[in-house]
C-alpha cells in the first residue's frame, strides 16, 4: 500500500515575533531572483526543525543521506529512505533541491575503502553509482555537486583519492557526462571549500581547471562556493574569486556556508558575524550570475563546526533555539535592500 505522505508544516509564526507576518527569506530571496538554503539533517520529525526549515528556506541539500557510503553498503545495494524523506519535505514544501555529491573521496563505502580492482572495473562502478543515484531523482533535482572537493589543498594539483589513483584525473571529465546523462535536466556544479581565496595556490589552480574543463567541452554549469568562514573572513577576496568564475558565465553559488566564531560569543562578535552575512550576500547577490545562497545547516543545535574545529561555534544564523540571530537580519537586510531596488527597476506591468 502507498504510504501517506504527511501534510506540509504550518508556517506558524514570523521569525521577527512583533505578531505581523513578516515576510520569510524565501519570500525575500524570490523577489530577489535567488534560492535560499540549508543544509538538511535527519531531524524532520522535530516540530521547531521542521517548522523553521519550511517557513524561512526554499533549497534544501541532504547534509549526508544522498552521499556514496549513506546510500550503499555494497555494490549494487541502495538505500535511499532517509534522501527520500527529505525529497518528499521538499516537494510537500515546494523546495528546490541540491544534490549533494555523486563523486567524493569521502564517504566511500565499504567496497570502495582499499580498492584493489582495476581501472576499467571502476569507471564503471562509477557510471552505475551516477546512473543510479541521480536516475533515481531525475527532473526532480536542480542542481548537482557531481564531485566534490577534488584539489590539493597546498599545491597545484589534484588530491590523492582511489578515482584520481586508480582512473586519474580523466575521472572528473567522465563524472560529469555521466551525470549529464542520468539527469540531463540538472545544472552541474563542482563544489569545494576554500575557493574564497584562503589557499591562493588552490583557488588559482581550481580555475585554471575549471577553463580547460570548459575547453574540453565537460557539461559544467556552475561552481559551488563552500564558503566555510570565520570572524576574520575577507569577503572583499572572496567577491573577486566569485567574479571570475561568473565572467566565463557559470552560475555561482554558495554552497555550505557558516561563520564560525571563539565561543563563547559574545554580543560584539556576533553583531560582527550578523556583519558578514549580510556583505558576503549582498557581493554574491551583484554577480548575474548568482543563483543560490546556503548556509550549512541553520541552527546552533545542529552544525559540524563545534566537532571539527575546538572551541568554535555558534556559526549559524538561528541559536540552539531556533531564535533569529544578527546572522538571519543580516540576510534579511541584504535580501530586501536587493528586493527595494529590483522593486523600483521592474518593467511596468502595462
Ligand atoms: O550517523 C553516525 C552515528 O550513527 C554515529 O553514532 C556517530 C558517531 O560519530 O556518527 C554518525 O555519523 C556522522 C555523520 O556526520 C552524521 O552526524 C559521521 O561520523 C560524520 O563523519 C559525519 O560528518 C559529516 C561530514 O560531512 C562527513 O560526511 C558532517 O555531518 C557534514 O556536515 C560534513 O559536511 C561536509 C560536506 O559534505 C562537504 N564539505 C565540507 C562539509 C563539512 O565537513
Amino acid at each position: 500500500m502507498k504510504k501517506k505522505s504527511k501534510p506540509p508544516v504550518r508556517a506558524k509564526k514570523a521569525a521577527a515575533g512583533n505578531g505581523k507576518k513578516t515576510p520569510a527569506l524565501r519570500d525575500l530571496a524570490a523577489r530577489c531572483g535567488i534560492l535560499i538554503g540549508t543544509c538538511v539533517a535527519p531531524k524532520l520529525d522535530e516540530p521547531d526543525y521542521a517548522e523553521v526549515l519550511a517557513r524561512e528556506y526554499d533549497f534544501v541539500t541532504s547534509e549526508n543521506h544522498m552521499k556514496w557510503s549513506c546510500l550503499s553498503n555494497a555494490p549494487g545495494v541502495y538505500d535511499f529512505a532517509e534522501a527520500d524523506r527529505m525529497m518528499d519535505f521538499a516537494r510537500r514544501h515546494r523546495q528546490a533541491v541540491h544534490g549533494h555529491t555523486l563523486l567524493w573521496h569521502n564517504c566511500l563505502p565499504p567496497y570502495l575503502r582499499g580498492y584493489a580492482g582495476s581501472r576499467e572495473e571502476l569507471i564503471d562502478m562509477v557510471r552505475v553509482h551516477i546512473n543510479t543515484v541521480a536516475g533515481r531523482y531525475r527532473g526532480r533535482i536542480l542542481v548537482w555537486d557531481v564531485v566534490n572537493e577534488v584539489f590539493a589543498d597546498d599545491k597545484a594539483d589534484f588530491r590523492p583519492s582511489v578515482f584520481s589513483t586508480v582512473i586519474g584525473r580523466e575521472f572528473v571529465p567522465m563524472a560529469y557526462r555521466f551525470a549529464r546523462e542520468a539527469d540531463p535536466g540538472a545544472k552541474l556544479l563542482y563544489n569545494d571549500y576554500c575557493l574564497e581565496g584562503q589557499i591562493p595556490v588552490k583557488s588559482d589552480f581550481c580555475y585554471q581547471t575549471v577553463r580547460e574543463w570548459l575547453a574540453e567541452g565537460v557539461p559544467l554549469d556552475g561552481i559551488g562556493f563552500q564558503a566555510h568562514l570565520d570572524n576574520k573572513s575577507d569577503i572583499g577576496l572572496a567577491a573577486e574569486q566569485m567574479a571570475r568564475y561568473a565572467d566565463l558565465g557559470l552560475d555561482i553559488y554558495v554552497t555550505e556556508l557558516d561563520f564560525r566564531v571563539p565561543l563563547p560569543a559574545g554580543k560584539a562578535m556576533l553583531a560582527l558575524q550578523g556583519r558578514l552575512y549580510r556583505d558576503l550576500l549582498r557581493v554574491c547577490l551583484d554577480f548575474p550570475t548568482f543563483r543560490g545562497f546556503q548556509t550549512w545547516g541553520f541552527t546552533d543545535g545542529c552544525s559540524w563546526v563545534p566537532g571539527f574545529f575546538k572551541g568554535m561555534g555558534d556559526s549559524l544564523p538561528f541559536d540552539v533555539k531556533y531564535r533569529p540571530k544578527p546572522g538571519y537580519h543580516g540576510l534579511r537586510t541584504a535580501l530586501e535592500e536587493c528586493a527595494g531596488r529590483r522593486a523600483k527597476t521592474a518593467p511596468p506591468l502595462v
